[in-house]
Formats: C-alpha cells, structure tokens, sequence
C-alpha cells in the first residue's frame, strides 16, 4: 500500500493538490480498497502530501484499524456529519480554507458535491480518474490473485461442463456454476452469471431463465467470481448440449469466433491501442461474413471489477494490463457463441489467465 500512497503523492504534487479525498461511492468501493486496503462500504480518505487518514464510522473503526494500518483514523461520531470528520482531518495535517483539496468528481453526486463544497474549508477541485489510471496497469500481486482467479473459474467449468443435459434449466446450470465458484474460494459473483440457451444465445447480455435447454443446441455459459484480495474472474465458453449434431451454421460460427479469439490474443501487446486490438477479431469475424452480427467491443479490463476502469480511447496497452478477448457472433432466431478469455499483456505478447478447454468441433 505504501508504494500506492506514494505514487498517489506525486499525483497530487503534479496537480498542484494539498490533498486528495477518496471516497468509497455507491457499492463501489475499489479505489478506497486499492489505496488503503480497507475493504468496507463506507469510508472516506483524505490523503494529503504528508498524512493519510481514513474517516469512518462505528461500523467499520477496528476493521479500518486493521486492514489500512497506513492511515490514521478519524472516527464519525453517530449523529455528526461526514464534513464535519473530513475537516477534522484537513485541520490535523494543517490545511485550511486556501487549500487545494481535489474530489473524485465521478465518485459524487451533485446533491453531495453541493454540499461538501458548502461544508469542508478548503478549495475544492474536482479531478478524473486519478485513482483508475493506476488501477489499469497490475502489480505482480495482483496479477498472481488474478491467475488464482482465473485458474478456479477455469476449474469450475471442467467441473459444470460434463453435468449439463437436455432437461435442466437455464437457472439450474447457473446455480451449478454459481454453487462451485463459493465452494472453490469466490465470496460472490462477479456479475450475474448468464446461462443463455438457444435461441437466448443471440442476446450478448441475456437474463439467465427458466427456459429448458434441448439437445444440440448451443449454450453461452458467462461467469466469473470475486476471489481473494477482491479481485474477478470473467470467463465464457459456448457448449452445445448434448444428444444431438448441433447445426451446421452454429458450429461454422464457433470456428469463426474461437479463430478470432486466437487471433486478437496473438496480436495483443504492448503498445498497441485498444481499437488495433479490437480490429484483429473484427476483421477476421468481417472477413468470415458475420460483421454485423459482433455487436459487442472486443474486451474489456479486469481487477478489482469485472469491468475494471481503463482509458480505452487514448491509453495503449502497457505490460500488466490484464483484459478480456471475448468476440461473438448472435444471430437472431438461431443463437449466437463467444468464447472470452481473460489475458495478461507481457512485455512481449500477452499470456492467457484462463485455461477452461474449447469444443473440439
Ligand atoms: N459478462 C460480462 C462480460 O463478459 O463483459
Ligand atoms: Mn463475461
Ligand atoms: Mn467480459
């Protein structure tokens, strides 16, 4: 976490700041947890060129103690106001009404901004993605929790894949792959796991049901755990159900979309941008007739969230990016297939995370 602090400090010197207030937002609290290590839902730190606090209440005061053990902690009474903390804090490490304190802009309401301008002696600076943009690029600590991540979300397939049958239910595949990711060491989803069936296979994003799955027919399985550290797993493969020759069509579209899969994940590495990456599965899906049927970008980053924040327009790939290859082809009233995998850039190419097998077709 020091390393985090430290980097941060320069940002904060770069930007001509005194401080900078973090603040966990909506559920999402990953750059709070990415900066101190305090992994609850509720919290503000104010980082300052010196001192670093962590302001909270009841609730969370032993668990910040312990995980954030860099910051000091500035408690919330029960009935005062968060400002009132946050100014606390400002005053402890000599800041006042002339300072430049930035604020996450994306990570505050308008009603809140509103009020913390009115409230907290300083001047506020709203800032961008300051946090995130060190979040793109992974240690060797996080990429070792993301292989762990990746390596169980693999084993879960191998282990659910054998156990599906015409018969069962969208819902009841979900809750076999849903069951094994906690018992192999996720403490949740990543997202909602998405069993799409059928014809449901030519939605992307497809609301796992009750539909009952028939032999020979294509099945897009897409799910992905948050294991330890906080980090997810996303992880897609396309089976067809067992017990009859799946369509022609469909199984022409898997070769397509695993070669595209293929050809990005050859492609990719550093220095090469977002759109270069995502062209390498385009063209070669464009070239194999199916262009307009891969709605989707190619990938996405991966970490803390599953869809992990990154500049996809202007930031090109660096060594420790970690993202997904996941092309698709959906084609409506016959079904649809992606295979994603989850990739870490090297200094020479990119390595995959996930090892869960392809279809021999
Ligand atoms: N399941 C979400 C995604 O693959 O991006
Ligand atoms: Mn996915
Ligand atoms: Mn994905």
């Amino acid at each position: 976490m020091s390393q985090r602090l430290k980097k941060m400090r320069s940002v904060l010197a770069k930007q001509g700041l005194d401080a900078l207030l973090v603040r966990t937002f909506e559920g999402d609290s990953n750059n709070v947890y990415y900066l101190s290590g305090f992994s609850g839902s509720a919290a503000v730190l104010v980082i300052t060129k010196k001192k670093a606090f962590i302001v909270t209440d009841g609730r969370y005061y032993m668990r910040a103690q312990k995980e954030a053990p860099e910051f000091k902690l500035v408690k919330v009474k029960r009935g005062s106001r968060l400002t009132e903390h946050i100014n606390e804090a400002l005053t402890m490490a000599g800041l006042g009404k002339t300072s430049k304190v930035g604020f996450e802009s994306d990570h505050l309401s308008v009603h809140f901004a509103k009020t913390w301008c009115k409230e907290i002696k300083a001047k506020l600076v709203p800032t961008v993605h300051l946090v995130e943009r060190f979040r793109q690029c992974k240690d060797s600590c996080e990429i070792e929790l993301l292989t762990l991540a990746c390596k169980v979300t693999s084993r879960v397939f191998r282990e659910v894949a054998p156990l599906i049958k015409a018969g069962m239910t969208e819902a009841e595949v979900a809750f076999a792959i849903d069951m094994r990711l906690r018992k192999h060491g996720a403490s949740g989803n990543s997202f909602s796991t998405i069993v799409a069936s059928g014809p449901n296979s030519a939605m992307p994003h497809y609301a796992t049901g009750q539909r009952k799955l028939k032999a020979g027919e294509p099945v897009i399985l897409d799910f992905g755990g948050v294991f330890p550290g906080g980090y997810c797993s996303d992880l897609t493969r396309t089976i067809f159900v067992p017990g009859k020759k799946p369509q022609a069509e469909l199984v022409k579209i898997y070769k397509i979309v695993l070669s595209a899969n293929k050809a990005a994940r050859k492609a990719l590495k550093p220095g090469i941008t977002w759109k270069q990456y995502d062209k390498v599965a385009r063209d070669y899906i464009e070239q194999h007739g199916y262009a307009k049927q891969f709605t989707h970008g190619l990938g996405h980053s991966l970490g803390l969230a599953a869809h992990d924040p990154y500049d996809y327009e202007h930031d090109p790939f660096q060594e420790g990016a970690v993202v997904t290859d996941e092309p698709g082809i959906y084609c409506e009233g016959l079904g649809g297939v992606r295979i994603e995998d989850d990739l870490v850039v090297t200094a020479d190419g990119a390595e995959r995370l996930t090892s869960a097998p392809y279809l021999r077709v």
